[in-house]
């Protein structure tokens, strides 16, 4: 829209016209102002503040006053053209604050696209070695029953592993929750004849009571590796190979003897501590050593179960715990931080 206006008279103004005239040209740029839609914003500026718009038209007439009142119709249209900016400005408010924000030397900011998870990242690694070193992925149901989980396992049926404490029944009668990955074990020899070189990476249920150590649900990295001349040593070599991939070249693998019912012999396994390199240390309290999980040979009764001959073949089979191995690798004191999902622990990764 466009508001006619008077053109000044530029050669006979005196300084009472000249005010007048200043004075139109706000009321009527504000008008104009309030009026335009924003893409036209420019336009308005143009013809009230550019270099051919109403107020330099009126400008050019200040030549032609009396010397006298030159210097006060000067401020007066100063003065115009300042309250001119501001209602310019008042009408254009985001863009002249985007304009003075706007700081092209800020490096830009990150979208937050969310990390791994420190267990996942610890389960990717542990597979991506053992994968290295010849092993396939295998695995098996987080629902198992008590002949996977147990009968094919040696287990015999008074095992404190068996008591309801230690274990998560279901309702229907035979079916757990798998309390270590060792069913898988069974599961793969089942369906597959020897060599046997599988890992079998997943999560296990167990009714302890929780602290900073223990946690109903946790995760073992299974390992079963079946063959003809297959012994002890050659266990020992695997575990001390993924150590020194995992965590270092100076780590030492440590066997402890143990017992479980589906090796013969069972050994519990340490790694030196990285912390202090065996020295003993608050993460190693003291020891030295951090205790990893079990392994053993399996026993003959196993092969037995699932159809193999043991006096043809031999196989040494070995759990891990992920968390102990996440918390360590990590520096991570309490294990429920990997489960309860806290933002601000998460965040860190
Ligand atoms: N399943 C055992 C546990 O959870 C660990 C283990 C695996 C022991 C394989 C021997 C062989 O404690």
């Amino acid at each position: 829209m466009r508001i006619a206006l008077p053109t000044p008279t530029m050669n006979t103004m005196n300084i009472e016209e000249f005010s007048k005239k200043l004075s139109e040209i706000l009321s009527a740029a504000e008008k104009e102002f309030r009026l335009a839609d924003s893409s036209h914003l420019a336009v308005v500026r143009a013809k009230f503040l550019g270099r051919k718009g109403e107020l330099a038209k009126v400008m050019r007439a200040l030549g032609s006053l009396p010397a006298d009142v030159k210097p006060e119709a000067g401020k007066l249209a100063n003065n115009t053209k300042q309250k001119l900016e501001k209602i310019f400005a008042q009408f254009e408010p985001q863009k002249i604050s985007v304009h003075k924000k706007f700081d092209p030397t800020l490096p830009g900011r990150k979208p937050a696209i969310g990390g791994i998870h420190p267990l996942e990242w610890t389960l990717r690694k542990m597979v991506d070695i053992f994968y290295g070193m010849g092993f396939s992925v295998a695995s098996g149901p987080e629902i198992e029953t008590e002949y996977y989980n147990f009968d094919a396992l040696n287990t015999p049926e008074d095992h404190p592993a068996r008591d309801i404490q230690d274990t998560f029944y279901l309702q229907k009668p035979g079916y757990l929750l798998r309390t270590q990955t060792s069913p898988v074990q069974i599961r793969v020899m089942e369906s597959q004849k020897p060599p046997v070189r599988i890992i079998a990476p997943g999560r296990c249920y167990r009714r302890d009571a929780i602290d900073a150590t223990h946690y109903y649900t946790f995760t073992q990295v299974e390992g079963l590796y079946v063959d003809k001349d297959v012994t002890l040593a050659d266990l020992k070599g695997v575990l001390t190979a993924f150590a020194k991939q995992f965590i270092g070249k100076n780590v030492r693998v440590r066997f402890r003897p143990h017992f479980f019912p589906f090796t013969e012999p069972s050994v519990e396994y340490d790694f030196s501590c990285p912390v202090c390199d065996g020295k003993g240390c608050r993460v190693c309290k003291g020891t030295g050593w951090l205790e990893i999980s079990g392994a053993g040979m399996v026993d003959p009764e196993v092969f037995k179960t699932v159809g193999y001959n043991p006096d043809e073949v031999q196989g040494y089979a070995f759990g891990m715990g992920v968390e102990r191995i996440a918390m360590v690798k990590f520096g991570i004191d309490d294990i429920r931080l990997l489960y309860e999902n806290d933002l601000a622990f998460l965040e860190q990764f």
